[in-house]
């Protein structure tokens, strides 16, 4: 029923006032009780919690295998919308330390025939100070302590490239508290010289400082994941997963949206990225051995897509540009098939 009305109505709206509309309106339902409740109980009724032992990194379980991406929830307004449609957790971010407004528009592109958007939003979002207040009020209520919420991570385009470490730093001191993790995004296409932080050189002391500042903050370890590019190489994969391993990171998530096309400016996502990033998550999965998770996204619509990431060695999923065109039935409906 939805992906017919977007197919005849939606898909000639403009997308990021859609993008708009559709936060403003899940946001809302999240927020009044009983609309809540009866997403809760109906679409967004969940399978079974997870059991994989590779999620104990996690301080509690998940409710479902399928999460909400980053990038969609930037700002942290609509988490309990998004928990009550079914997903097991959701990404808020990518914040940065600075509030920004990312790049001019259009910076948002449908291409159905593909099943794909194409983004160069550029990070905009409010800043880790007030995201950071807004998921201290959603921890203040049970249903708020309930949702099991990452924060992801980005560099604020105003801060050179050599002071990325302090910035990531500074968003961690006002995120970790209220995150069950923390993703170091080091993958978007559109803040230049971002991706250059993927080098494990530049990584390593990013990654350091998030985890001692994480500590300092909660007085805990919190689990931490660096989201890498499907563009990277081979070689590249493996290093990373090499480095996760040697600066003890939960996990690892593939993948970003990718510049390997020629539809105009911006990341590509959703179907054209399934088949790499399934090869990525096999190299993840060999090179870290049994142990670090796999928080995989890219192209996930169909149960059958989930189930191939996770035979293919990932733990978890993460999913954007499948909501947007299967509509708010979706997260509960995969959550129900993939548990
Ligand atoms: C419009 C849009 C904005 C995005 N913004 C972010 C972001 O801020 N941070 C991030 O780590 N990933 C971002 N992503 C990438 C998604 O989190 C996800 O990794 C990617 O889209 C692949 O998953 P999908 O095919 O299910 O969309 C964005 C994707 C889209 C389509």
């Amino acid at each position: 029923m939805y992906r017919a009305i977007y197919d005849t109505a939606l898909v000639h709206t403009n997308p990021e006032a859609a993008h708009h509309a559709a936060m403003i309106a899940i946001g809302a339902a999240g927020n009044v009780e009983p609309t809540r409740r009866s997403l809760a109980a109906t679409i967004g009724r969940r399978g079974p919690t997870v059991t994989n032992p590779r999620l104990l990194v996690f301080p509690r379980p998940f409710p479902g295998v399928p999460g909400l991406a980053a990038g969609m929830d930037k700002n942290a307004t609509a988490v309990l919308g998004m928990d009550a449609l079914g997903f097991g957790f959701v990404e808020v971010g990518t914040v940065t330390a600075l509030a920004q407004p990312g790049n001019e528009a259009p910076r948002l592109w449908r291409h159905p025939d593909m099943e794909g958007l194409r983004n160069r939003m550029g990070f905009n979002n409010d800043g880790a100070r007030v995201v950071g207040e807004r998921l201290r009020r959603l921890r203040s209520s049970p249903q708020g302590r309930a949702v099991v919420v990452g924060a992801n991570i980005g560099k604020s385009r105003a801060t050179p490239l050599e002071d990325a470490a302090a910035d990531y730093a500074t968003s961690t001191r006002h995120l970790a508290r209220w995150a069950d993790y923390i993703v170091v995004n080091v993958s978007s296409p559109n803040t230049p010289g971002l991706r250059a932080l993927q080098d494990a050189e530049a990584l390593a002391p990013i990654l350091r400082t998030v985890r001692e500042e994480a500590t300092r903050a909660t007085g805990r370890e919190v689990p931490l994941l660096v989201k890498i590019a499907p563009d990277l190489t081979d070689e590249q994969v493996v290093e990373v997963a090499e480095l996760a391993r040697a600066e003890r990171l939960a996990g690892v998530a593939a993948t970003n949206t990718t510049i390997a096309h020629d539809l105009g400016p911006g990341g590509l996502s959703g179907a054209p990225l399934r088949e790499r990033v399934l090869e990525v998550v096999g190299i993840l999965r060999r090179a870290l051995g049994s142990r670090g998770v796999i928080m995989a996204s890219g192209g996930i619509f169909a149960a059958e897509h989930g189930r191939a990431f996770l035979d293919s060695g990932a733990d978890l999923l993460t999913a954007y540009t499948a909501f947007v065109y299967e509509g708010p039935s979706w997260p509960g409906r995969m959550n129900r098939v993939l548990g």
